[in-house]
């Protein structure tokens, strides 16, 4: 397995070359994609169509794994995992090679005169160490690069909500509390965005989301506003952590903001086959009523199932007769949490103010998992 040596001084190269480029950082993209579609004008239709919006999402995102990840060891299934979900974009092995030399050229040629040979060397050594485990985790992947499937109800939930339902035309096996990313193939094509599915496996293998259109967002919007019954989409393999440990036999707590419902919806759908003994508390906030855009069924199933409470807050919307306030806070006003499971799901800023109160609860973070939708910057 190749490693890298001397990791101190390699990250210390890394970081000290970044520095020499960093201020120009969307002429070496400009220049690092021409470099890319130049010499190999059949990548640009891995791309997607507008790449002003996302310029530099690839350089962002490999400048960032190089930096952060001078120790591949200890990324090793992440990197993996990355190689894999690269099957989606149709990268193949040889596109690596490609990417690396158009990536260390542009840094050069916007580097100025500091820039040395020792820096190119640096780059070479850990984009090989990385792209040969993304290679390699690709490699031994026996699903295919994704799915389509169709879809066989699409529901507005207001302005700016909808849930679907899509029938994968292959089996597509997930976990509870999972995610996958979505191409919205016929009117956005080669943008891809992680959506949570809203149910736990079925007989019927369909799979419902919940999504929530963002002003400017290219995916979501056209998920909620232009997806019709009878679209294929594509969906590539299932990815993340959130499940259920059936050993566990402590009470759960799940708080939710917004289409954080998702899921904790497939969550419960989970316990709703096999709790007996566990209680478990939801937490649903959003800004106004209408955000709360599942209340219905969240009451039908917390009506049905003995063990289930739900409590709702709103955070403007002073005359709903829930709790009022953030989410985040409203959980800290109910409690003592101290032997609890917690999930939590929604947007960054949501997900950073509740990790921030369990923890003022002291509640220990094993004990916590979550899945933010947004920077949590
Ligand atoms: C693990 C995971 C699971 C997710 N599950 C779901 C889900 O079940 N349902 C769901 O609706 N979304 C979910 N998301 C979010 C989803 O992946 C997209 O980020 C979201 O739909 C926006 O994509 P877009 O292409 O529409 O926007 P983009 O084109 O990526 O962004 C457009 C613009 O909107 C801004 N923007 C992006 N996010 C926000 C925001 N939250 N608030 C305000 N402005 C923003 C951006 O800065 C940008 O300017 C999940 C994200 C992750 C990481
Ligand atoms: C070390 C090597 C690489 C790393 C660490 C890497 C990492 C990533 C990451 C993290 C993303 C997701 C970005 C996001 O969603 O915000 C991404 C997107 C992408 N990657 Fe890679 N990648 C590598 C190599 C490659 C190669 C060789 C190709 C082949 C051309 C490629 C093609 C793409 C494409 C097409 C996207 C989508 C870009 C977009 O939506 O604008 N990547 N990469």
């Amino acid at each position: 397995m190749t490693t890298l040596k001397g990791m101190g001084d390699l990250a210390r190269l890394l970081k000290e070359s970044w520095t020499l480029v960093e201020e120009h950082q969307d002429k070496v993209a400009g220049y690092f994609y021409a470099r890319i579609f130049l010499s190999h004008p059949a990548l640009r239709d891995l791309f997607p169509v507008h790449m002003d919006v996302q310029r530099s999402r690839l350089l962002n995102a490999i400048v960032t794994a190089v930096q952060t990840l001078d120790d591949p060891e200890k990324f090793d299934e992440y990197l993996k995992a990355l190689g894999r979900d690269h099957k989606k974009f149709h990268v193949e092995p040889e596109h690596y090679e490609v990417v690396g030399g158009a990536l260390i050229e542009a840094m050069r040629a916007h580097a100025g005169e500091e820039w040395g040979v020792e820096y190119d060397q640096a780059w070479a050594d850990a984009y090989a160490v990385i792209a040969s485990r993304m290679i390699a985790g690709a490699d031994a992947d026996t699903n295919p690069p994704y799915w389509y499937a169709e879809v066989v109800a699409h529901e507005r939930r207001g302005r700016d909500l909808a849930v679907f339902t899509v029938q994968p035309m292959q089996q597509l096996e997930f976990r509870a509390g999972q995610y996958l990313s979505i191409e919205c193939t016929k009117y956005q094509p080669r943008l891809w965005r992680t959506y949570s599915m809203a149910n736990a496996p079925r007989r019927d293998n369909t799979l419902e989301f919940h999504v929530r259109s963002l002003g400017a967002g290219w995916v979501s919007s056209a998920l909620v506003r232009r997806l019709q019954v009878g679209d294929m989409i594509k969906l590539a393999a299932p990815m993340g952590t959130m499940n259920l440990d059936r050993r566990s036999t402590r009470d759960a707590v799940f708080i939710a903001g917004g289409t954080g419902l998702a899921p904790v919806k497939s969550l419960l759908e989970e316990l709703t086959r096999y709790n007996r003994t566990r209680w478990v508390h939801v937490f649903f906030g959003a800004k106004s009523r209408d955000d709360l855009y599942d209340l219905a069924d969240l009451n039908r199933l917390a009506a049905r199932y003995p063990w289930l409470s739900v409590v709702t807050a709103c955070s403007e919307d002073p005359t709903f007769p829930g709790e009022q306030g953030n989410i985040s806070d409203v959980v800290a006003r109910y409690g003592p949490w101290n032997n609890h499971d917690f999930f939590v799901s929604g947007s960054g800023p949501m997900v950073k103010s509740t990790l921030k109160t369990l923890a003022e609860m002291q509640v220990p973070s094993v004990r916590i998992k979550y899945d933010s939708f947004t920077d949590m910057n």
